[in-house]
């Protein structure tokens, strides 16, 4: 009778486990069907903190002193030998040449590569800046 209880005890504990595996294998290939692999970089929707952007970017520090007027107002300013290229001295006249000025800044073809007389563009921080300060409405902060 003992004997037979133990036996009977086995037999279920093998088969549970048997069970158990064939469950486990079962949810590890269909949690490997549903998961699709996601794009690294996509496209944030308007209204959400774009992941490259987590900071709301500061225009009159970031941007008109950062890159213009450490690297561009020396002739982007009236008189100077970029003004008829554009002037950019305030808010106003930088975003209405974002654009452009964003495809100069990446030296992207069909503009003229700008910083001009530098081989090499601006650091990526500030191209980045640039960028975001676009993304996020173009704020005069
Ligand atoms: C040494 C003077 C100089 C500096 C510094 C300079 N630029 Fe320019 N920029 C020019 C001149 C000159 C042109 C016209 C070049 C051409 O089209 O041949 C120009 C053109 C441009 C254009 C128009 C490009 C096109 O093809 O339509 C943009 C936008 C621009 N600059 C942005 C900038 C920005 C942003 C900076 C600073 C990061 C900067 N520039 C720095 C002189 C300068």
């Amino acid at each position: 009778m003992g004997l037979q209880l133990t036996e009977g005890l086995n037999f279920n504990t093998i088969k549970m486990k048997k069970i158990i595996i064939i469950t486990l294998i079962f949810i590890g290939l269909t949690s490997c069907v549903k998961h699709k692999a996601e794009p690294i970089i996509k496209d944030v929707p308007v209204g959400e903190v774009d992941p490259n952007c987590p900071d709301t970017i500061v225009f009159s520090a970031q941007i008109m002193n950062d890159i213009f007027v450490m690297n561009c107002n020396g002739c982007h300013i009236l008189g100077g030998s970029g003004e008829s290229n554009g002037v950019f001295t305030n808010h106003a006249n930088i975003s209405d040449e974002a654009d452009k000025i964003l495809k100069a800044l990446k030296h992207e073809s069909g503009v003229t590569a700008m910083p001009l007389g530098s081989s090499d563009p601006l650091n990526d921080s500030l191209i980045n800046a640039f960028d975001c300060w676009m993304k996020q409405g173009k704020l005069n902060n």
